[in-house]
């Protein structure tokens, strides 16, 4: 089973003042991929609420990948990737450094992603970055490889 949770982290996208295309972008990649899309929730970058979802999914057992979008910058508001470290259980430094390692290739502004990847339970978390176009680039490099660990994890 592959299933697939999307959480869009974005503060104007919360208050509804700004359209979510990146959400649907990682939903139009997965589909394509064989992945059923069971949830797709946009949050404002809050630690709490972010992790308290993300723990959610997981411990429910309602996904076997989360996906994130956002909140993986510089800015203060910007606290993704310490909500996913809050939940993991344990540490996937290989996927992240994988995104990065291809999207540098495109644009050196990958190396300021903080995102990071791990497990909790029988679910693997993954942040992506916050545009439509980083979101494509980042999941359609690391897709293929996700299978077989979910594979495992599962
Ligand atoms: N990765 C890819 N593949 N393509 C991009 O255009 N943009 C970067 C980076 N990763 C980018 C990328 C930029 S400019 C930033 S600031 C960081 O992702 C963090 O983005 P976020 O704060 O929207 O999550």
């Amino acid at each position: 089973m592959k299933r697939v949770a999307i959480i869009t982290s974005s503060d104007t996208g919360y208050r509804g003042e700004r359209e979510d295309l990146s959400g649907p972008a990682i939903k139009e990649i997965v589909e394509r991929e064989g992945y059923e899309v069971v949830s797709m929730d946009i949050l404002p970058d809050d630690q709490v609420m972010l992790a308290g979802k993300m723990q959610e999914i997981a411990d429910k057992e309602m996904a076997e990948l989360i996906l994130t979008t956002g909140g993986t910058g510089f800015s203060e508001r910007d606290v993704t990737p310490e909500a996913t470290e809050e939940v993991i259980e344990r540490r996937v430094p290989g996927i992240p450094e994988a995104m990065r390692a291809y999207s540098m290739t495109i644009t050196k502004r990958a190396m300021l992603s903080r995102a990071t990847a791990g497990i909790r339970g029988k679910t693997l978390i993954i942040n992506l970055p916050g545009s439509p176009k980083a979101v494509k680039e980042s999941l359609e490099y690391i897709i293929d490889a996700l299978g077989h660990g979910i594979e495992i994890l599962t």
